[in-house]
């Protein structure tokens, strides 16, 4: 069950902010990163549900809005889904460059509250799905999908289906060189440079890679 709380957990937690690559749209944002996971920790837990994953924008996504954002020709007129979309940045940036309808889906219910509020604080139109959307036909033109080869199970249960919708429609996934990516994913599009928080990286940016999957 979602709780009705979570908006306002997350307006209580988050501020408004924005990337550093991507300034032209604005997020929800944790600024001090352990008080936002200690807080979490007992809410989570009550009511069952996983780590604040939507309380940040992750490389992968920040180099897919960039490059939305300088080509919207890319999306325009599109059906769109942001897949895995955490809080939402690569959909609020199809949204932003003209896409026809936008789709963001994550599995976390507190990922759907911070999408809503964060299309809301854009004034852009983006509909959350939380939903598993392994194993459906796709319903989109253009699947996004940003970093999401963190996790060895995870990456096993989304990847096939990922390659497999990119037979019949592009997906382009953004990946800043973690762990579980396949090791030939696809053609490269680009490449962004992405600054990072030391709390949550290795190092003071990342580099992006973004692939357009193939089968
Ligand atoms: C590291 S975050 C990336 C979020 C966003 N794409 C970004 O780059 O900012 C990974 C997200 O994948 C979501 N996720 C994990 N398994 C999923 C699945 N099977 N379907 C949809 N979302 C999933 C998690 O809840 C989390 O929000």
């Amino acid at each position: 069950m979602v709780p009705s709380s979570l908006p306002a957990f997350i307006r209580g937690h988050l501020a408004p902010g924005h990337s550093a690559l991507v300034p032209e749209l604005r997020l929800y944002l944790a600024s001090e990163i352990t008080p936002l996971w200690q807080a979490t920790e007992g809410f989570l837990a009550a009511h069952n549900l996983a780590p604040p994953f939507w309380a940040f924008s992750w490389p992968g996504s920040e180099a897919l809005a960039r490059h939305i954002t300088t080509h919207p020709a890319l999306v325009r007129g599109l059906r769109v889904l942001d897949f895995a979309a955490g809080g939402g940045l690569a959909a609020l940036a199809a949204a932003r460059a003209g896409a026809a309808y936008v789709e963001a889906a994550d599995i976390d219910p507190l990922a759907g509250a911070a999408i809503s509020l964060n299309a809301e604080l854009n004034n852009l139109a983006v509909t959350p799905r939380i939903a598993d959307l392994v194993g459906h036909p796709p319903e989109w033109d253009i699947i996004l999908v940003g970093d999401v080869c963190y996790e060895a199970p995870m990456t096993a249960h989304i990847m096939p289906w990922l390659r497999a919708c990119s037979a019949k429609i592009p997906v382009i996934m953004g990946d800043p060189g973690r762990k579980y990516r396949p090791q030939s994913p696809g053609e490269r599009l680009a490449t962004y440079k992405v600054p990072t928080s030391r709390e949550l990286e290795d190092g003071d940016f990342r580099e992006v890679t973004l692939f357009r999957l193939t089968p």
